[in-house]
């Protein structure tokens, strides 16, 4: 099969490989379909997340159909599925409190000692995400093993065509729990760092929770311009005071909940950023968090901070005080995708999503390694790219 292999920093190359074959009797082969390139590859793409190896095969957005199960699948041939970017066991302690994300059972015991030593306890296993998180060939591929996949894909109709549903995989439950964490109340004013995918969900996302009011915060006039499409007002980081502006947005108290969906790789030139970035660059740690810090000291005491921005490791002059002293709360994660698949498919079926709005680009799988270069370096004007497999 053709599948897009991780070689290097910003080194993405198609290659042919084997076709994966059933593991495990809870298995199925899905023929891909559509795949999408997220945000978080852009950390794989860039080299700042560890325990990647040349050949890796990328991708953890995906659907398709089934062609091969195992013994013990749910699912049968020709079924169309779409496949949660987190494998999850769906009987662990963990799976049974819809906490996949941190399921104990996915990630293989010989991959563990890395993300245990840095966080405390293993990662659960993550299509196309590394070796930490189980060393999975990923979904940007042809075809890809899929496992547990009586617990992790959902079926999708007919009726729904792939960029209706595709991002069932990972970006729209992961704006919908972003949201959800900011615990939004109906006369809430609440701001969105970042108007990527992740970002522009959940901003749609909080307005559909009845949020009063969403201030979405970015730098690219294209990406601003679809938050507005969705009802939020923006605010341009590199022309106005983020804080300042918030401030006067909020009736001088401060918004009362904060979503950072910029992650690890902010952008800016404040001065923390810079020495982070430098630090980021010759691998000494310090993962990018200006806009989390930004949003930090931008909600009001006793407000609410969501984080499904991803970061790796460690970071430095962390507002610690600022979250106490104004007695925030603090919610994050990899989403829990499996959670809301069921709930989420039937608001786009009612059309309560729109879903599509984000696309920019749609490439075959052979020009992958285009796709990532211009989702990194024109990020304006590519704000979400589908990859075709066979196309
Ligand atoms: N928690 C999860 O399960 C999960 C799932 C998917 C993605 N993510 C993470 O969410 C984040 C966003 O993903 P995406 O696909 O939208 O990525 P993206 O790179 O397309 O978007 C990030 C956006 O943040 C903006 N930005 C950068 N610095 C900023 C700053 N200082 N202030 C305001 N905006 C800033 C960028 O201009 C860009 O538009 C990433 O870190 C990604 O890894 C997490
Ligand atoms: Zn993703
Ligand atoms: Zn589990």
């Amino acid at each position: 099969m053709r599948a897009l292999t991780w070689q290097g920093t910003q080194d993405v190359r198609v290659e042919t490989l084997d076709d994966p074959e059933i593991v495990n009797p809870r298995d199925a082969i899905i023929r891909v379909t559509s795949t999408a390139i997220c945000g978080s590859d852009l950390h794989l793409y860039d080299g700042v997340i560890p325990a990647m190896k040349p050949g890796d095969v990328l991708g953890h957005e995906f659907m398709g159909e089934v062609v091969e199960t195992g013994a013990d699948s749910t699912l049968t041939k020709g079924q169309r599925v779409v496949v949660p970017f987190t494998i999850s066991c769906g009987g662990c302690f963990h799976c049974r409190i819809t906490q996949y994300s941190a399921c104990e059972n996915s990630n293989p015991v010989e991959k563990q000692d890395m993300s245990e030593t840095l966080y405390g306890h293993p990662m659960a296993g993550i299509f196309g995400y590394s070796h930490m998180t189980g060393g999975y060939a990923g979904g940007q591929a042809e075809y890809v093993r899929v496992p547990f996949s009586d617990v992790g894909p959902i079926v999708v109709p007919d009726h729904l065509d792939d960029e209706q549903v595709l991002f069932l995989s990972d970006i729209l439950p992961t704006g919908w729990m972003a949201a959800e964490n900011a615990e939004i109340q109906p006369d809430d004013t609440v701001a969105v760092w970042g108007c990527g995918p992740v970002g522009l969900f959940a901003v749609q996302s909080a307005i559909l929770m009845g949020a009063a009011k969403v201030i979405a915060i970015d730098h690219y006039p294209h990406r601003l311009e679809l938050a507005r499409q969705l009802g939020a007002e923006t605010i341009n980081f590199r022309t106005s005071d983020v804080r300042e502006a918030l401030m006067e947005m909020s009736g001088g108290i401060g918004v009362d909940a904060v979503i950072d969906a910029v992650g690890m790789e902010a952008h800016g030139f404040t001065i923390d950023n810079i020495l982070d970035a430098a630090k980021q660059k010759i691998g000494i740690g310090a993962d990018r968090a200006s806009a989390l810090k930004q949003a930090i000291l931008a909600v009001r005491p006793g407000g609410r901070v969501s984080m499904p921005g991803v970061y790796g490791g460690m970071t430095d002059k962390f507002p610690l005080g600022a979250l106490m002293e104004k007695g925030l709360q603090l919610r994050t994660g990899q989403t829990h995708v499996q959670r809301y698949l069921k709930d989420l498919l039937g608001m786009i079926e009612e059309g309560a999503i729109n879903t599509s709005f984000l696309i920019s680009h749609r490439l075959p799988l052979e020009e992958a390694a285009t796709g990532y270069r211009n989702f990194k370096d024109q990020q304006d004007s590519w704000t979400k790219v589908v990859l075709k497999p066979g196309g």
